[in-house]
């Protein structure tokens, strides 16, 4: 639940008001930069902050917990919230807008457009979770509209959301800059993640299996191995044991097409989602060529 007193001045939830304020940014000549989010901010969102704040005279945050992205049995409900904080850090961090739409606003009755990227969304993510990215995009657009950013910032955390970004912003000619920032991680490997919130101390210590399969495999991959089959083997062979989880995908593939590869020849994208207790979690690397 949202308290009325956790907002400040900084917050913005009308859409009105949040396009008054990017257009009064344009009549200044002062580039912006947009960091969307779904809130309970870790370091890995507030880097994307950072580079915003580096790269353009002003920068939006747009916390979202988008309902359209999720499916029927997915995470909506329970999805961590907590605007207080997210606001403080923000604010510490001296953002100049932080929209935070209201649900109704966003999706009124007789909401009834979607955008949809073909192709790159049938595989890994996409596949799973077929609501996904027919959300994301549809928000993101919105959201692109009402902030009407020059820049805008994604995580390579979500590779295959930020080259479905890119997609459609290339399709649809939009008159923004993508600019992809590395993972963020803890110091034991693990990505950042809200979801990382979910887990117990032990199921925290078993997350820790996603980033080390994948330093096994560029490992193996680096000692001369090339069959995709043989990696994705010893990158099960990890979590077999291991207790409450469920591997949803582990994917070998070209990092742009995300077409299968069976040989890890030139650059790779491993991408693996595992569901750790009640978490799905996912990560990835790109291999280079050794
Ligand atoms: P959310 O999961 O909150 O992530 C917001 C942004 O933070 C995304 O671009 C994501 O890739 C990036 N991010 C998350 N964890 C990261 C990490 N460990 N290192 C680097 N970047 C990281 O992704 C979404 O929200 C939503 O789908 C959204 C784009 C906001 C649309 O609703």
């Amino acid at each position: 639940m949202i308290e009325t007193d956790d907002i400040t001045e900084s917050v913005v939830s009308s859409i009105a008001q949040m396009k008054e304020i990017s257009t009064s940014f344009r009549k200044q000549n002062l580039t912006t930069g947009f960091v969307p989010t779904m809130g309970c901010l870790h370091e890995g969102h507030l880097t994307l902050v950072r580079n915003s704040l580096q790269t353009c005279d002003r920068t939006v945050v747009s916390i979202f917990v988008n309902p359209t992205q999720f499916g029927p049995n997915e995470d909506l409900d329970t999805y961590p919230r907590e605007l207080k904080n997210d606001i403080e850090k923000l604010e510490a961090l001296g953002v100049d807008a932080i929209f935070f739409p209201d649900i109704k606003e966003m999706y009124p009755a007789g909401h009834n457009t979607t955008v949809q990227v073909q192709g790159i969304t049938q595989y890994l993510c996409g596949k799973s979770r077929p609501e996904l990215f027919k959300g994301v995009t549809t928000v993101v657009l919105k959201l692109f509209n009402i902030v009407r950013p020059d820049h805008a910032f994604f995580g390579e955390k979500d590779w295959q959301q930020l080259a479905v970004i890119e997609a459609m912003v290339q399709d649809l000619n939009l008159d923004v800059v993508i600019n992809r920032v590395a993972i963020v991680r803890e110091p034991d490997g693990l990505a950042l993640s809200s979801r990382n919130k979910y887990l117990s101390p032990d199921e925290r210590q078993t997350a820790l299996s996603l980033s080390r399969s994948l330093q096994e495999a560029q490992s193996e991959i680096r000692r001369g191995t090339t069959s995709a089959e043989i990696i994705i083997r010893s990158m099960r062979n990890l979590f077999l044991d291991q207790k409450g989880v469920q591997v949803d995908y582990i994917f070998i593939c070209d990092p742009e097409s995300f077409k299968e590869k069976e040989q890890i020849r030139g650059r790779t994208l491993i991408a693996l989602a595992v569901k750790v207790g009640p978490s799905r979690l996912i990560d990835n690397c790109i291999v280079e060529e050794f």
